[in-house]
């Protein structure tokens, strides 16, 4: 079945929720799923249509549940299945659709399966499940490509037996061999039993990554760094290294995989929806992922590789709909999430930063497709500052340590909901939680902005409230109006949207403002502002 414009997620907001940082019911300090189920009328009085929740299965959160253990359980930590059930029919209740994160490429060395590979001999069937090979060179002491991970350091560790086992990411997280049909099957299995118990979706991790080209040639690009992307973070590994055309990602038997779980999530029902996490090359290789018979979406990165500057928002919002519009796929816009630099920081920080940061949300907001938005940003919150010593992203601990890298532990730090200290009603416990927040968050909590008229949470709430006017029904045309190196100009539907990049006050154009980043003093639009007209 094709992509139809009834479907849900076509111009829908989702709100990342990361679990271990939305929301503490029990007080041991690390948010949980009863803790996001008290928090879903707050979802739904922001105005967003889903929640994408991140990793909450048996985990030994080495990546914070990015390495999964038992895909049809909850972790302990974050509560029980019947948690899960609780959260899913509680979002349905108040109309709120959920999404849940699939970890397809990897596992966590806890799973059964890698257990059982560890205990067997080299070439057993339960090795064959991984990438377990021999290694180079004399006796086999170095590793069998040159592969770094995307967290640092190689991407092989060596067993006692003498064997070495690939994992793209953290040691911890060995990659699964798709070759082999065991683990297509039993992905299957996950997906029946997430949508059994009421998942509206799936958000796939490393969606570009199952595939290994067979040979596992070595890779072009070192970690040390040749590669440069030019966007606003270089550093950031996420980021660069997945961008450089290697044999680990986008191979092509990856969408055999989407057109198999194509076909199960239609046998549920057509409102089942999967979106890829794919960092590809191209626009065109990303609309390869949501091709009519593979997944519904695929994040587009574009924007958060995107400096503040109006020829930049320009390309990529054209650039976008070139590329998923042949397709017949909705597009999607990201300005932040759990695995960057908030976009407030991004933009500077400061006053400065949160008005463009603003800005840039609601020249996204007013596009067609869906938006995502990362638990916080409605907050104006900036990436906080977390001492080395207390750092926990495996990316950082792998490869940064010393290094003046803002790492991702930043963007994560727990969401402050009221009071005027820590852990600012994030829940019952006393002090900080998992990781610490600055204490200079008084005055951001969702207490201390609520009813305040130029607050960032009530600016969300307005811009989400006036995106509902007219979204659903203003069309996918976008038309660009002039190439103005400062100044942003763009038509949807009954809406002109204009977003001043430059240094000087522009004046308004014609019509009547409904929505606005910020304030428009003596009628002009200030630097770093926009608007929607009507
Ligand atoms: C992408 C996820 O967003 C990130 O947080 C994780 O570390 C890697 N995939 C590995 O699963």
């Amino acid at each position: 079945m094709t992509s139809s414009p009834d479907h849900w997620w076509r111009d829908a907001v989702i709100y990342q929720v990361y679990v271990r940082s939305f929301a503490d019911s029990d007080g041991d300090g690390v948010g949980d799923l009863p803790g996001i189920t008290s928090r879903l009328p707050y979802l739904r009085d922001l105005g967003v249509d889903a929640l994408w929740v991140t990793p909450f299965y048996t985990s030994p959160q080495k990546d914070h549940g990015y390495d999964v253990a038992d895909y049809q359980d909850v972790d302990p930590l974050f509560g029980s299945l019947a948690d899960a059930d609780a959260l899913l029919a509680r979002a349905h209740e108040l109309g709120l659709r959920v999404i849940v994160d699939l970890v397809p490429n990897h596992t966590s060395d806890e799973h059964v399966w890698f257990r059982a590979a560890l205990a067997s001999a080299p070439g057993s069937p339960e090795r064959a499940r991984y990438l377990f090979r021999e290694g180079r060179g004399k006796d086999g002491s170095e590793p069998p490509n040159n592969w770094e991970s995307v967290f640092g350091g190689a991407a092989w560790t060596r067993v006692p037996d003498g064997e070495w086992y690939l994992h793209l990411f953290d040691s911890t997280q060995p990659d699964l061999d798709w070759r082999n049909p065991e683990v297509g099957d039993m992905f299957e299995g996950v997906l029946r039993f997430w949508l059994a118990r009421g998942a509206d979706g799936f958000r796939v991790d490393v969606a570009h990554g199952l595939f290994k080209e067979e040979s596992l040639r070595d890779q072009v690009i070192t970690a040390s760094g040749k590669a440069s992307s030019g966007h606003v973070n270089p550093d950031h590994s996420m980021v660069k290294r997945e961008l450089s055309d290697e044999p680990m990602w986008d191979q092509p038997e990856v969408h055999d995989v989407y057109r198999r779980w194509h076909k199960v999530l239609d046998e549920v029902g057509a409102d089942r929806m999967a979106v890829a996490e794919a960092w590809t090359q191209t626009p065109e290789s990303m609309a390869a992922f949501v091709r009519p018979d593979e997944l519904d979406q695929a994040f587009n990165f574009s924007w958060l590789l995107t400096g503040w500057s109006a020829d930049g928002f320009r390309e990529v919002i054209t650039g976008t709909l070139a590329a998923v519009g042949p397709v017949g796929a909705s597009p999607t816009w990201v300005l932040s999430n759990h695995d960057v630099v908030r976009h407030a920081t991004r933009y500077g920080g400061g006053p400065q930063g949160l008005a463009r940061a603003r800005a840039a949300t609601l020249t996204m907001l007013a596009l067609p497709g869906s938006s995502y938005l990362y638990q916080g940003e409605e907050l104006g919150l900036e990436q906080a500052d977390v001492a080395h010593e207390l750092r926990q992203d495996p990316a950082w601990l792998r490869r940064r340590e010393g290094i003046d890298d803002p790492g991702r532990d930043g963007c994560r730090v727990p969401i402050p909901w009221s009071g005027t200290q820590p852990p600012f009603g994030f829940g019952p416990g006393k002090g900080q939680p998992w990781i610490p927040q600055p204490a200079d968050w008084a005055a951001l909590t969702v207490e201390a902005q609520t009813g305040v008229e130029c607050s960032t949470l009530e600016f969300y709430r307005a811009a989400l409230a006036a995106r509902r006017t007219f979204a659903g029904t203003a069309g996918d045309e976008v038309e660009i109006i002039g190439e103005d190196h400062d100044v942003l100009t763009f038509r949807r539907g009954p809406v002109t949207v204009v977003v001043n990049c430059g240094t000087a006050p522009v004046q308004l154009p014609a019509g009547e403002v409904f929505a606005a980043s910020g304030e428009l003093p003596g009628g002009v639009l200030p630097p770093d502002t926009a608007i929607w007209l009507r």
